[in-house]
């Protein structure tokens, strides 16, 4: 008999047949299995799909993906084990729901017993499916959430995508030489949005991801302007261990509350970020040793720390070196940011502000905390990913997402705390206030998120 004859007849489907005991061969190995398509678990697995639905909170139904599975007949009747993939939306906003990327696919095993044509769950168990990420030291968005053919935009989703974009424009005051380049830029847009989907379907903390300002940029292009490739190298001058603060850290903390931060300031097109990172971080240390807050100049470290690139990105420890051997830094006013490099035209006698030294900082996020509570907001390098997309909440990305080896933008945590029981560390950016919550970033602390722990410094005024 050919092998599927005999699973037919094993089940008792075969016209005539029996459901008589198996033959020999068939109790030894003692089940059966199929590959999919296998229609003889069609009835078992709704019956499991049905029981996973009720068993959840109101929202859309998942619906089952592939099945595959084994029978083994017992004395009651026939014990089904089956594993089955399930797709469920991840979406909260409806526009987006209707992206066929925007679900999540969960895998379960279920074991169904079929008795006189009755089902009965005997044990399900679900789980997401492992994203197949792995190092990205070398990889873009891109290559880790693909874009396949087969996630061609519906009809409806085109037609709404371009009354998206056409806000977004609106919204942040853009403007195209073309009609070519407007219809490339929404060909970019309508892309970010998926893949700002599947950034949110794999995110962990309370972040929602999707239209920033700098939804018309490809990924390239953000990483480019506004990413700094320098803070990998981490050849940057070695700094003196900080001495530990005593106390543990207090619950929360916010230095914005105590008036040691300035306003949110932007960078514009240039990967300047680190010198954003050092001036908050010095701002801080002069408010809290001085009691004088300044807002101080980018600018002057642009043009003249030599060893930092300017707009081609730095290293906040050799811009602490810089500050302290031009003698100082001049406020905001007197030397004023343009967002490209320009001739040094820094002059001793403007200076306001000194630093005697910089110090690097624990890899501990308690110890950080507590360090932060005392001392002041810190300077931190992190992993950008996802960050051209986010919008508010607290992120906290998949570790192979957001990895600590590749950290491309530096920051200022000014504070921390937990939003209902989510920790987070507050973090200033300088990407203007019209991005992210007033232009401030969440991130999930306690895991160290995006290696937001790996380059913690301060500088030293005594
Ligand atoms: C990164 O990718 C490029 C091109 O695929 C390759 O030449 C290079 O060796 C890779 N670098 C690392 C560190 O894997
Ligand atoms: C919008 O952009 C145009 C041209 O770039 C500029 O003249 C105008 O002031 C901008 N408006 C706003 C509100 O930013
Ligand atoms: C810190 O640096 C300033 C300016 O260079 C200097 O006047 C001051 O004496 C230094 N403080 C200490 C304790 O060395
Ligand atoms: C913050 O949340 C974490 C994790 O839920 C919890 O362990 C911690 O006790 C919370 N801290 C405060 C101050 O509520």
């Amino acid at each position: 008999m050919a092998p599927w004859l005999r699973l037919l007849w094993l089940l008792g489907l075969l016209p005539g047949a029996a459901p008589a005991p198996a033959p020999p061969e068939s109790r030894a190995a003692g089940a059966v299995e199929w590959e999919p398509p296998s229609p003889e678990l069609s009835g078992p697995a709704r019956f499991a799909l049905d029981a996973y639905n009720r068993g959840r909170a109101a929202g859309p139904r998942a619906v089952l993906g592939t099945v595959r599975g084994r029978v083994r007949r017992t004395d009651q009747g026939s014990l089904y084990s089956l594993e089955a993939t399930l797709e469920e939306l991840s979406c909260k906003d409806p526009m987006v729901c209707q992206l066929p990327v925007s679900k999540k696919t969960l895998l379960c095993s279920f074991e169904v017993l079929e008795e006189l044509g009755r089902h009965m769950l005997l044990r399900q168990d679900c789980g997401p499916v492992d994203p197949k990420v792995t190092d990205l030291r070398n990889e873009t968005f891109s290559s880790v959430l693909p874009l396949s053919s087969k996630d061609s935009l519906p009809k409806e989703f085109s037609e709404k995508i371009v009354s998206v974009f056409k806000d977004f424009v609106a919204t942040y005051n853009r403007t195209y030489e073309s009609k070519e380049e407007a219809q490339w830029r929404l060909s970019i847009f309508t892309r970010n949005m998926v893949l700002a989907q599947k950034i949110q379907a794999l995110d962990r903390g309370t972040a929602q991801y999707g239209v920033t300002k700098f939804s018309d940029l490809t990924e390239e292009e953000f990483r480019t302007i506004y990413l700094n490739p320098l803070l990998q190298e981490k050849s940057g001058k070695k700094m003196r261990p900080a001495k530990a603060v005593g106390d543990p850290a207090p619950p929360e903390w916010d230095w914005r509350k105590k008036g040691a931060v300035t306003k949110v300031k932007n960078q514009g097109m240039c990967g300047s970020c680190w010198a954003f990172s050092v001036t908050g971080n010095v701002e801080g240390q002069w408010f809290l040793n001085r009691g004088t807050l300044l807002s101080l100049s980018e600018q002057e470290l642009l043009d003249c720390d030599k060893v930092d690139k300017a707009c081609m990105g730095g290293l906040p420890s050799n811009a602490y070196s810089a500050i302290k051997s031009l003698g100082g830094l001049e406020t905001e006013d007197d030397y004023s940011y343009q967002g490209h490099m320009e001739a040094c035209s820094f002059s001793a006698k403007k200076a306001k502000v000194y630093i005697n030294d910089s110090v690097e900082l624990s890899k501990n996020e308690q110890k950080l905390a507590a360090w932060l509570a005392v001392k002041g907001p810190i300077s931190v390098a992190i992993n950008a990913f996802g960050m051209q997309f986010y919008r508010h909440g607290i992120a906290h990305p998949l570790r192979p997402l957001c990895s600590p080896w590749f950290i491309d933008h530096a920051v200022l945590v000014v504070g921390y705390g937990n939003r209902s029981d989510v920790p987070f560390w507050a973090i200033k950016n300088s990407w203007g206030t019209d991005w992210g919550e007033e232009g401030y970033y969440y991130l999930h602390r306690g895991s160290r998120s995006c290696g937001v722990n790996v380059m913690a410094s301060s500088a030293v005024v005594d």
